[in-house]
């Protein structure tokens, strides 16, 4: 199954793209983890992604689009089914992703839309933690560590992301907004959009998801 996840900052789409991996056995291709990675690594890629990311606005669409390309293309578990997090994120990325997973021949089958209040968005990304080595989620009140600062799969250090103070957050909830909203209507008029309700806890998110996409 190939599913896109949609969603406002902190909306959840990495942990439930993260329960939804398990229980449906698909490759998670999260665009902002692919930047982390390539920002800590120093890479060119990385550089010119760093002013955009700190800032809360968006990397230019061909950068990211040609390193999801490359993903699709060269991953053999894509084939098999995806969890996209974090892309789309422009009416272009929409366009650009049917083009590839049509010459692919694999289009996309649902959108998740999870749709949370602005209070709960805030609380959840000014209090997310996440691992340095592994990348697991954790939040210091709603999933806290079982030892504090520490991953409780890989034993890594937790930190709070540079673009998780409130700042930031206002600017990339005003990109989601003008940005990133219109692409709802896309998947809409295709028939493949199916919205729920994220500001539940995690588990009865991860519910009703596997309850839409089985209905
Ligand atoms: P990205 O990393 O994609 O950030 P985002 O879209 O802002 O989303 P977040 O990762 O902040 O939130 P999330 O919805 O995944 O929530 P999470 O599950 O972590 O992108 C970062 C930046 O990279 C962008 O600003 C941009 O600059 C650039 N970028 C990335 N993709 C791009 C693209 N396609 N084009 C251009 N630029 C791009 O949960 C948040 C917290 O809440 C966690 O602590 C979690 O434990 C907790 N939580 C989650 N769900 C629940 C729940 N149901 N109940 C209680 N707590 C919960």
């Amino acid at each position: 199954m190939k599913i896109v996840l949609l969603g406002p900052p902190g909306a959840g789409k990495g942990t439930l793209a993260t329960a939804l991996k398990e229980s449906l056995g698909l490759l998670h291709i999260s665009t902002g983890d692919i930047l982390r990675v390539e920002m800590k690594n120093n890479t060119p890629l990385g550089q010119e992604a760093k002013r955009y990311v700190e800032s809360g606005g968006l990397v230019p669409d061909e950068l990211v689009t040609r390193l999801i390309k490359n993903k699709l293309e060269s991953d053999p578990k894509a084939k098999k089914g995806f969890l996209m997090d974090g892309f789309p994120r422009t009416l272009k990325q929409a366009q650009d992703l049917d083009k590839i997973l049509e010459e692919l021949k694999t289009p996309v089958d649902w959108t998740l839309c999870l749709e949370a209040s602005m209070s709960v968005v805030l609380q959840r990304l000014t209090g997310r933690r996440v691992c340095k080595n592994c990348g697991a989620l954790y939040h210091i009140k709603n999933m806290p560590s079982q030892k504090e600062g520490i991953c409780d799969k890989c034993g890594g250090n937790l930190y709070q992301r540079t673009d998780d103070n409130e700042a930031t957050i206002t600017n990339r909830m005003k990109v989601y907004v003008e940005s990133t909203e219109p692409i709802i209507e896309y998947y809409k008029s295709q028939g493949k959009l199916k919205i729920l309700n994220a500001d539940q806890e995690a588990q009865a998110v991860k519910e009703i998801a596997l309850k839409s996409l089985n209905g």
